[in-house]
Formats: structure tokens, C-alpha cells, sequence
């Protein structure tokens, strides 16, 4: 057995957290020999709710789960903290597009990013899953100066895995067969969900795949999956969510040699993509760390889909320079 390490969960009485943390105590998300020390973050009225969850973490008697502390005190919850899921924020409702929960959620993420700085171990690695995530982790980014940048992640894990699925399910196969899809850009409805290199059972997709179902079908379902869950079940994605943010969080942690998409930031990328924002890129996971997938061409029409997508994430740190 190793040596405990602390796991942040925000919005830890909320629906998605609800999914994630059992999911984390049961060790799925940093293996089975890894005990951990719970640190449940939500805000002041939501402490009742809270400990509700802690009675049930205690009842399901989790070897590995060395310790729960609940709180709505951010130095004491960050407390060299090793790994944190941010997923504390308000969802949209019907009709709402995910940036325009800027307002109110961004700054829920400057606090936090004050806190890690101060106060959590310098290697945590960060998740953000609160929308709109991209900005939200480049908010909680930018106020912990003292981290390398890379640590903070924003979660494009779900479109990812919503495109293999979809894909699998086209093409009647195990989602194993299909690789090396990417999803680039931002959480929202103008991610560039690209098939171009992928391949179904080691072929090339391109050989097989209808055109016009890609762009007519695939693209726009994949962009509006967000919505279309929320219509069908009247909130939010939940479950789907927290098993992208465990996997997510596994991948970064243990490796993972398939083409993965990971928000991260956007300096240093030789796709001309401007510095200073939260963008998924293609990426593959070494254990403990992630890197770009750099040697990729990219056609002109997904280039002009691809700018929308980060002029987008300009204009939404641009509105929210007074967090950053
Ligand atoms: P929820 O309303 O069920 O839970 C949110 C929780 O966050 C609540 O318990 C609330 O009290 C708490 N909270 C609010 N402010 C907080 C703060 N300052 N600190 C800590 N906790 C705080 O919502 P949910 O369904 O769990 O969704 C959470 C967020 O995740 C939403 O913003 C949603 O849009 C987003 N989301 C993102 C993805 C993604 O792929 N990135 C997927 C699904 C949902
Ligand atoms: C999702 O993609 O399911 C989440 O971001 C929730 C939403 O608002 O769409």
C-alpha cells in the first residue's frame, strides 16, 4: 500500500460529485493500492446535505478510504492537496448556453485558484468540470502563479468519449475498435469533434464513412449532446460526467497510450492556436503526465471550424479579464 494522498471533491454534495466520489473511495480512479483522504468541498448552506454523503461513504466501509473531512473552508479543504476534481458550479437549465454561466461561476473559481496556490502540494493535478470548464480552468489556473500551468486541466473527456461511442455504435463495434478520434477546443457548442484520422478496427475511417453523415449527423450531435441530455432528463448530465472526470483523472495518472482529449493550455502549440486559453488538444497520457499529439495535419475546412471554437474561448477570458 502507498501512502495516503488527499483528494479534493467541489460541489461534493451536488449531483455529479454524487456519482464521482464513490467511484473515487472505491479506488477506481487512483488504483488499488492507493489510500486516499477525502476532502469534500462544498459551499456553507449545503453542509447539512454533506454529511449526508459522508454517512453513506462511511456505510459503504472503503478499505482505502483513510479519512473524509467535509468543509466549505477552502485552505482547510486544499490542504496539500494532491489531486482535485473542481466540479462545484451551477448547470444550465433548458436554453442556456454553457458561457452563460460565466458570470456566475468564474468566480467561484478565483478563490479556489488562491487556495491551491497557498495552500495545496505544488505537484496537484487539477480538474476542471464546472461550465463553462475551459475558462473556469484558466481562471483557477491563473491564480496559482506558483504551479506549472500544465497541472490544470478542463474537461473534454465526455465529448471524447461521446464521439467513440457514437462512431462504435455506427459502425456496429466494441468502442475498442475505434481510435484516434480528437475532439478539439472548447466545452461547448462549437468543440470540433474530428474524425479525420480516426480508425475503426485498424482501417482508416475515411474508407468507410458517409460524409454527410459526419458533417450533418456526427458533428452537430456531438456538439448538442449537452443539450439533448438535458432535454430528455430535465438536468444536467450526471453520471456520464463523473465517469469522464474518474477516467480522465485515471488516464493522467496511470498512462494511456490511445489518442485522448485533454483542455489544457494552449501556449506552445504548433497549431497555431493563440496562447492564454484553455483548449483541448489530442493528447496521450504517460504516467503522471500528458502531451500534445503535435504531428498532425490539419484540413482546411476543420481549420475554420477550429477558429470559431478559439475566438470563442478569446471572447470568454476577455469577459472575464478581472478574474484572471
Ligand atoms: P449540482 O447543482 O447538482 O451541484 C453543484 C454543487 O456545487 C452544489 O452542491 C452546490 O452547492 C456546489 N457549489 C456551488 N458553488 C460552490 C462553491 N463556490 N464551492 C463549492 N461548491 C459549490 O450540479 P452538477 O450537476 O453536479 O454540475 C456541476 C457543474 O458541472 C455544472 O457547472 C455543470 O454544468 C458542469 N458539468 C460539466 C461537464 C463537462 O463535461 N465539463 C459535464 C456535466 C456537467
Ligand atoms: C454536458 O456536456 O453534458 C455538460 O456540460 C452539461 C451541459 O450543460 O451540457
Amino acid at each position: 500500500m502507498n501512502e495516503p494522498v488527499n483528494v479534493v471533491v467541489t460541489g461534493a454534495a451536488g449531483n455529479i460529485a454524487y456519482s464521482a466520489i464513490f467511484r473515487v473511495a472505491a479506488g477506481q480512479m487512483l488504483g488499488e493500492n492507493q489510500p486516499i483522504n477525502l476532502m469534500l468541498i462544498d459551499i456553507e448552506p449545503a453542509m447539512n446535505a454533506l454529511n449526508g454523503v459522508k454517512f453513506e461513504l462511511e456505510d459503504c466501509a472503503f478499505p482505502l478510504l483513510n479519512s473524509i473531512t467535509t468543509t466549505f473552508n477552502l485552505n482547510q479543504g486544499f490542504e496539500q492537496c494532491d489531486y482535485a476534481l473542481l466540479i462545484g458550479a451551477k448547470p444550465r437549465m433548458k436554453g442556456m448556453e454553457r458561457k452563460d454561466l460565466l458570470k456566475d461561476n468564474g468566480k467561484i473559481f478565483k478563490p479556489q485558484g488562491k487556495a491551491i496556490n497557498e495552500v495545496a502540494s505544488k505537484k496537484i493535478k487539477v480538474l476542471v468540470v464546472g461550465n463553462p470548464a475551459n475558462t473556469n480552468a484558466l481562471i483557477t489556473m491563473h491564480n496559482a502563479p506558483t504551479i506549472d500551468p500544465k497541472q490544470f486541466t478542463s474537461m473534454m473527456r465526455l465529448d471524447h468519449d461521446r464521439s467513440l461511442a457514437q462512431v462504435a455504435n455506427k459502425y456496429n463495434t466494441n468502442i475498442k475498435e475505434v481510435k484516434k478520434i480528437i475532439v478539439w477546443g472548447n466545452h461547448s457548442n462549437t468543440q470540433v469533434p474530428d474524425l479525420s484520422n480516426a480508425e475503426v478496427s485498424g482501417k482508416n475511417i475515411k474508407d468507410i464513412m458517409n460524409e454527410d453523415w459526419y458533417k450533418n449527423d456526427f458533428i452537430p450531435r456531438i456538439q448538442n449532446r449537452g443539450a439533448e441530455i438535458i432535454e430528455a432528463r430535465g438536468s444536467s448530465s450526471a453520471a456520464s460526467a463523473a465517469n469522464a472526470a474518474i477516467t480522465h483523472m485515471r488516464d493522467w495518472v496511470s498512462g494511456n497510450n490511445d489518442w485522448l482529449s485533454i483542455g489544457q493550455i494552449s501556449n506552445s502549440n504548433p497549431f497555431n492556436i493563440s496562447e492564454d486559453i484553455m483548449f483541448s488538444f489530442p493528447s496521450i497520457c504517460n504516467e503522471g503526465s500528458y502531451e500534445m499529439i503535435k504531428n498532425i495535419e490539419m484540413s482546411e475546412i476543420l481549420n475554420d471550424y477550429i477558429k470559431i471554437t478559439e475566438k470563442e474561448l478569446i471572447q470568454e477570458r476577455d469577459s472575464v479579464l478581472d478574474l484572471l
